[in-house]
């Protein structure tokens, strides 16, 4: 534990800092805030004082603590990320990719992946999952359909998928690896909602750099009881170490929270420790007594992946919105995602049994009464819409902002994504089509289109 134990040394001693953060180590400014943070977040909230490291160069403590990290999930070079997965993405599309480069990304991405094209400058050319059409969810993407992209494209630098989805679908990242190597193409895995898979393979399956992805991010506050927005970034070594840095560098704050950093150390060290490995345990086993507990219901399923974690449930006769919306109203439950078919929970390790037990509890209450399907919703129509301009070169372009309805034909200038889970209908530089317009008119006035 090098970094909290730094940060707990250099809080022991009496050292008069003439540095920020301006608070000073207390919360008299706002005193409300100590209610709910506590007086300790402040006293250890240090800036890089002597002794202490600095993320954005880092050679001591955190850098000693992000090798022990990395040696104890067996990659080459792993990163602390106190912005999130989103930091993540956009650091290895910043360190892999530059203006006019072509990258093959699965069209269920991350928001944070097409801000990465604006930043890059790069050409996406799009993979489309399929959609489980009775779950409303998207499958792996396939390795077949991305040779056959890179055989016809051969100039792409890089391949981005999401793996596992936020439903826990996971893709065959070992072949897609191979596939990507042999044409020299990098791979970058946005494995946010996986993170978990690094800690326990036995349960999730292997991680994606294990698995052959150069670069994957992980989210250690979806799935992994960090605070938000903790997350990891893990390599092979195949673009340096220093590339990766300096693009973190681009994007991050100079004045990182080392209470967030230390965070993200404890996590990992406590996920590999006796204690982290049985509570994962513990929560697979109470998610399956959950589903047991409705084993012999035919009106009720629950979706199967190899991530428990994400529970997907469908009820007969109810449509996913209008579950969602009675978990919220009679139950004051509120799941993370919903579509057409299913109500979608997350868990994590924090998830606690008696909190399974309110779930059940409530799906079998509506299982027992009678309720009338209100909502359909369609699915969003995800085909890309024909690129007319780089991303980035359609961010930086004049624009007017339009009627929905009158916006046919022209070339959308924002990006256009339902949250959650932020995966884009239009992105800017794509033609504006009917299918779009027609989903989008109820949802939205207007759109900013290039003039
Ligand atoms: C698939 C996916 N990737 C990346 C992210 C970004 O993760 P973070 O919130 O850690 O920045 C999200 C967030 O919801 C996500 O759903």
């Amino acid at each position: 534990m090098t970094v909290c134990k730094k940060i707990k040394n250099i809080s022991k001693s009496n050292r008069v800092l003439f540095t920020t953060p301006s608070h000073d180590r207390t919360s008299f400014v706002i005193p409300e805030i100590s209610e709910f943070i506590g007086r300790k977040f402040f006293f250890h909230d240090l800036s890089e004082i002597n002794d202490l490291d600095n993320l954005a160069a880092p050679d001591e403590d955190i850098l000693e603590s992000m090798k022990h990290s990395a040696e104890l999930i067996g990659v080459k070079d792993l990163f602390y990320l106190i912005n999130g997965s989103s930091s993540g993405i956009l650091a290895a599309m910043l360190s892999t990719l530059k203006e006019n480069d072509k990258v093959l990304i699965s069209r269920n991405c991350h928001k944070s992946v097409l801000n990465g094209l604006i930043l890059t400058g790069a050409n996406p050319i799009w993979i489309l999952p399929e959609i489980d059409k009775e779950w409303g969810i998207f499958q792996p993407v396939s390795p077949q359909k991305t040779e056959e992209i890179l055989d016809e494209n051969i100039d792409v630098k890089a391949v981005i998928i999401t793996s596992p989805t936020y439903e826990g679908i996971s893709s065959d990242v070992k072949a897609i690896a191979e596939i990507c190597h042999k044409k020299n193409v990098i791979l970058i895995v946005d494995e946010a909602h996986g993170a978990l898979k690094t800690f326990a393979p036995e349960i999730f399956g292997q991680n994606a750099v294990k698995s052959g992805a150069d670069i994957a991010v992980q989210s250690l506050h979806k799935t992994c009881g960090a605070p938000n927005p903790c997350a990891i970034l893990q390599s092979n070594g195949k673009i340096s170490s220093e590339k990766i840095q300096n693009a973190l560098n681009l994007i991050n704050t100079t004045s990182p929270s080392y209470p967030m950093i230390a965070a993200i150390e404890g996590t990992i060290n406590f996920l590999f420790s006796k204690n982290g490995q049985e509570k994962i345990k513990k929560l697979i086993s109470d998610i399956t007594q959950l589903k047991q507990a409705f084993e012999a219901n035919l009106k009720i399923y629950f979706h199967n992946s190899n991530d428990p974690t994400k529970i997907v449930v469908k009820i007969k006769g109810i449509s996913g919105f209008d579950l969602s919306d009675i978990l919220f109203d009679e139950f004051n439950i509120e799941d993370e995602l919903t579509n057409s078919s299913a109500s979608i929970l997350l868990t994590g390790i924090g998830t606690t049994k008696h909190k399974l037990k309110i779930l059940e509890k409530a799906l079998k209450t509506i299982l027992s009464a009678d309720y009338e399907n209100k909502n359909s919703h369609s699915f969003v129509p995800l085909e890309a819409g024909k690129a007319e301009m780089s991303p980035r070169t359609a961010y930086f372009a004049e624009k007017e902002q339009i009627e929905t309805d009158k916006a046919l034909g022209h070339i959308c200038g924002e990006i256009i994504a339902e949250y959650p889970p932020g995966i884009p209908l239009l992105i800017p530089g794509e033609k504006i089509g009917q299918k779009q317009i027609d989903y989008l008119k109820d949802k939205k006035k207007s759109i900013y289109v290039i003039r």
